[in-house]
């Protein structure tokens, strides 16, 4: 038995951001953000206070109604993100509330840009197991809460974005089809070069002038670093899912890498050797939309009818902590 991708959904915010909108709060500009990251414009939720869950149920619904399923079809919620509503509990139980669930379990992973992917394993686990049949996988985000939208932020405020959006997988009998390989790596060691070190256990919490004038309350970068490591590991990762199951990089209709930086994906198609129309990107009208990413780019490719049945598909990632991972689907 295998997993397969039943339906998506997606869901962003009708507020959109244009690279002009930044350059009124920081300096920066439009054609500094399209040179470096691809980037032109991203969406912000309309009201501030909106929570990562709000976004995610819009996506989940979308996914449900796609398959036609009541959310009492779902045996179990996966949830990841980095901007949870709150500090506990996780964002999962709050979507599974806003479905009308009461007693669906559910997980939040926080993984950051390869949350999906890492999801994506959990259920694929799940189901091979036979514990569940219909698992729903959201990824969904709401940076703008969470940066610092001063010039001292602009390199991250520049390219992270709002959005969600959500799978739902299960089983098949067909054992060519479905997720053949997923792999995932970390290294902690890199925990610092992209973090928001305060407002957790090992920091106080922000109580007065003095810890706020400290900045840790804000995302933190090494972006060149982030982009040297993403352009290695993404790439090898993906190497190594389709050598797991002696698919060849020409085989592969569609790589869909974790949308980070046009650049990081440019780099990781060079790397590969790909053809233009055998990777999907959506950045440069969503920004980077970090556990949300790839399932948002997968609908959107499935929307334009870039996949057909039988079809190899990959997925890569790279982000925070820092972790990464690929997974190989034959469609
Ligand atoms: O999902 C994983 C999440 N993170 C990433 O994928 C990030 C990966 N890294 C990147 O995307 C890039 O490193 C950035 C887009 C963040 C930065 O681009 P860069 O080409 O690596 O620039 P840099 O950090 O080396 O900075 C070059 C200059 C600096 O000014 P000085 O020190 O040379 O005077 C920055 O202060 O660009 C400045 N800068 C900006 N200027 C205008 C940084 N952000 C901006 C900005 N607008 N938004």
């Amino acid at each position: 038995m295998r997993t397969e991708i039943l339906s998506t959904g997606m869901y962003v915010p009708s507020r959109v951001v244009t690279n002009d909108d930044l350059a009124q709060m920081m300096e920066t500009s439009d054609e500094w953000i399209v040179q470096r990251t691809g980037i032109h414009e991203r969406r912000w939720v309309e009201v501030p206070g909106t929570g990562a869950s709000e976004l995610g149920v819009q996506a989940a619904r979308a996914a449900l109604e796609r398959a036609e399923m009541k959310p009492e079809d779902l045996d179990a919620i996966i949830f990841a993100t980095l901007s949870p509503d709150h500090f506990f509990p996780g964002s999962g139980v709050l979507v599974a509330a806003k479905l009308g669930l009461k007693e669906t379990p559910a997980l939040d992973v926080r993984n950051q840009c390869s949350g999906f992917l890492y999801s994506l394993q959990v259920a694929d686990g799940w189901i091979r197991a036979g514990i569940y049949r219909r698992v729903m996988i959201i990824g969904a985000e709401v940076h703008s809460a969470g940066l610092d939208k001063t010039t001292r932020g602009r390199d991250v405020a520049c390219i992270f974005g709002d959005g969600a959006a959500a799978v739902i997988v299960g089983p098949t009998e067909d054992d060519s089809r479905g997720i053949r390989s997923i792999k995932l790596g970390a290294d902690g060691r890199h925990a610092g070069d992209l973090w928001i070190e305060g407002l957790g256990s090992a920091f106080p919490v922000i109580a007065d002038e003095e810890q706020l004038k400290q900045l840790k309350q804000w995302p933190a970068m090494e972006g060149s670093k982030v982009f040297k490591f993403a352009i290695v590991r993404m790439p090898a990762i993906t190497r190594a899912v389709l050598e797991a199951e002696g698919v060849k990089v020409e085989e592969l209709k569609l790589l869909i890498p974790h949308q980070a930086n046009q650049r990081i994906s440019d780099a990781v198609q060079r790397s590969l050797g790909l053809r233009d129309d055998q990777v999907f990107n959506n950045i440069a009208k969503y920004g980077n939309t970090t556990a949300a990413s790839i399932p948002l780019a997968l609908h959107e490719a499935l929307e334009q009818g870039r996949l057909a049945r039988g079809d190899w598909l990959a997925f890569a990632a790279f982000g925070s902590g820092f972790t990464w991972g690929a997974a190989l689907v034959r469609w």
